[in-house]
């Protein structure tokens, strides 16, 4: 199996007066087409893990490794390329552009990288579809529900058919049987394109949906 992302003795830090040591000598391998669960605490590092690996943030020491190439060794530019076409972001909060329709919103990732406008719709149409929610292109996100909108979210993440999607809490605002679906929807992806996923749930449910499950505290993996 091929190793897709990789922490090596990672170690991230935040402030200056007041030191916070979010993640402390983190090691992890993550194999292509896994799904990994992590759980843990309040405060405990598991959006840092998220950040670090989509390049938002930089490790204090230590190194992330994606598909084999040191981040540190990118530029900044080729950072955002690998963000854009190769990872997937969802977070708890669904980050969708109130004033764009459904459509719009998913066929944006596709827009900033230069693709026409009639390609980007036919693609993000055919990602709503994915998603079930083909019947709702034309709508905003305040005229959608709640877990409506997850589903927006995870087609937009899903459009360039990314190989990791990174999952913050994807079912945190949902109620259980939202939560249940987007879940569903997530394991139909993952059979259909063997995307690699990094789950981060408090939700025990959604973690059964992963292969692997790791713990997390104080920044420190302490089980798998
Ligand atoms: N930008 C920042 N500046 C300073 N401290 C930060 C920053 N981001 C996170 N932290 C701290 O790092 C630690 C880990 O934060 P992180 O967001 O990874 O936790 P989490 O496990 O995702 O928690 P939650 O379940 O509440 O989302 C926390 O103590 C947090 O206060
Ligand atoms: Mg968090």
């Amino acid at each position: 199996m091929e190793q897709v992302v990789r922490f090596d003795n990672v170690t991230k830090r935040y402030g200056s007066s007041e030191i916070v040591t979010a993640l402390e000598h983190v090691d992890l391998e993550i194999f292509s087409g896994e799904r990994i669960a992590i759980m843990g605490p309040s405060g405990s590092g598991k959006s840092t893990m998220l950040n670090l690996v989509a390049g938002l943030d930089k490790p204090s020491d230590g190194e992330i490794y994606f598909e084999g190439r040191a981040l540190s060794g990118m530029s900044d530019d080729e950072v955002t390329l690998l963000r854009r076409k190769k990872i997937g972001l969802i977070f708890q909060t669904f980050n969708l552009l109130p004033t764009l329709s459904a459509v719009e919103n998913v066929s944006l990732p596709l827009r900033l990288d230069g693709m026409p406008q009639k390609t980007s719709i036919e693609r993000a149409s055919a990602m709503l579809e994915k998603v079930g929610l083909e019947h709702r292109g034309r709508h905003r996100p305040d005229e959608l529900s709640g877990g409506e909108r997850q589903r927006i979210a995870i087609a937009r993440a899903l459009v360039f058919e990314p190989a990791v999607l990174l999952a913050d809490e994807p079912t945190g605002n949902l109620d259980s049987h939202s939560g249940g679906e987007v879940m569903d929807l997530l394991d139909r992806l993952h059979d259909a394109f063997g995307t690699t996923i990094m789950l981060v749930t408090h939700n025990l449910a959604a973690a059964e949906h992963c292969e692997r499950r790791i713990s997390i505290l104080d920044g420190k993996i302490t089980h798998e």
